[in-house]
């Protein structure tokens, strides 16, 4: 694969930009007031920007394998303390994907290396849904635990000391569970969002 590729379409697309809205680079430079924070999959035909319509300057973005919200994860902490008290993003979006790696390597009784210790939450979670995840075919499966693994996830969220002082503050903000299916480009909404502390009852 050769890099020169990547840069002259760099130097294009920034050419392009350029000639639709001259001042674009020079506004985004000085500020960047994203509404949304979208935490996905490293997964590479998951790209937030481009599945969302959204150009740059309109999403915070951080990816991980099987986006996981993990409590003690410095860097998702700093990523959601920067995006709440400093940007003020309205929208947390949790996003996963159907037929995500990481979550069938969860599913899987084998060793696939550090990643296991990283997966630790999704295999509890499997384990928590043994029953209903047991029944299913293999394929079944992994979707169902990625949906179930979105909504564990976007529960982190909300119940971080971040998101939980930013509603006692009065601030809005609301926490999005989505699933992306790679096979046909679409977002599916997998529950309500959830906007204030009251609303994690009904997730118990
Ligand atoms: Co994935």
């Amino acid at each position: 694969m050769n890099l020169k590729k990547l840069l002259d379409a760099n130097q294009d697309w920034a050419k392009n930009i350029v000639a639709g809205d001259p001042d674009f680079f020079h506004r985004l430079a000085n500020q960047q007031t994203p509404e949304y924070l979208w935490i996905g999959c490293s997964d590479s035909r998951v790209p937030a920007n481009q599945i969302t319509g959204l150009a740059p300057g309109e999403i915070f973005v951080h990816r991980n394998v099987a986006n996981i919200v993990q409590e003690t994860d410095f860097n998702v902490l700093a990523v959601l303390q920067y995006a709440v008290d400093v940007l003020k993003v309205k929208h947390i979006i949790v996003c996963g994907h159907y037929g995500c790696g990481g979550v069938r390597a969860a599913l899987e009784n084998f060793r696939h290396g550090l990643i296991d210790n990283w997966l630790a939450g999704v295999r509890s979670l499997h384990r928590r849904h043994e029953a209903e995840l047991s029944v299913l075919p293999v394929d079944e499966a992994v979707d169902r635990l990625c949906e179930l693994n979105v909504i564990s996830q976007a529960l982190h969220v909300a119940r971080t000391t971040i998101v939980e002082d930013a509603w006692e503050r009065g601030q809005h903000i609301a926490v999005h569970s989505w699933i992306y299916r790679l096979d046909n480009g679409r977002i599916q909404p997998l529950a309500e969002a959830i906007t204030k502390p009251c609303d994690l009852q009904n997730f118990a």
